[in-house]
């Protein structure tokens, strides 16, 4: 594969700025005031995915354990179906798994098939509806994954949270 996964640096961040941008409708995609909120929050953990010297994808989470939340991920547009996304989200999982984190939360809008097609595919399942969670009229699914290994604490967090 012609990119390599690598931790976020302060200089990525008009790369990731305009990646986010290109990603998202406005209104959903950050500010940069939004995104260098999340970059900079106790436990942010964020990786980028990187062709040459162009960042074609990055990945921000934050971590909270026992759980961690995926803030956004981000893959441009020339770069999708490739397994950017993949890797990004693997990479990620596995250090926080190796941090001690037990279950991973996020949101995904529900008319955004190829998100949420893709979160199914790793194991993410919905739990709840986030009624006009976006703009103030778009619903989001609560997405959660348990990781492989998690031990009691996580599952009963998880029983906590069904409905
Ligand atoms: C969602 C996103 C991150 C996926 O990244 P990617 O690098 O294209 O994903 P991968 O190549 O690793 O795809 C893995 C799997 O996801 C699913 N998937 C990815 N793109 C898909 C599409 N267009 N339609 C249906 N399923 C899709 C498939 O199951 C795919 O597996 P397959 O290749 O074996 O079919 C990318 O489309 C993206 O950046 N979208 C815009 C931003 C966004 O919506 N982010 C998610 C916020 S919740």
């Amino acid at each position: 594969m012609p990119w390599k996964l690598r931790p976020y640096q302060p200089r990525d961040f008009a790369a990731l700025h305009r990646l986010d941008q290109d990603c998202f409708p406005p209104g959903i995609a950050y500010t940069r005031a939004g995104l260098r909120y999340f970059l900079n929050q106790n436990g942010a953990q964020c990786l980028v995915a990187e062709e040459g010297r162009r960042i074609v994808g990055f990945l921000v989470a934050e971590e909270n354990r026992p759980l961690a939340h995926i803030i956004t991920l981000d893959v441009e547009e020339g770069h999708r179906k490739r397994g950017v996304g993949t890797a990004l989200l693997k990479e990620m999982e596995q250090n926080l798994a190796a941090r001690g984190v037990q279950a991973i939360l996020l949101e995904a809008a529900v008319n955004n098939e190829t998100a949420v097609a893709f979160w199914r595919k790793h194991g993410y399942r919905s739990e709840a509806v986030l009624k006009r969670y976006y703009l103030g009229r778009v619903d989001a699914y609560e997405m959660r994954k348990v990781l492989p290994g998690a031990g009691e604490a996580g599952r009963s967090e998880e029983k906590s949270r069904e409905r």
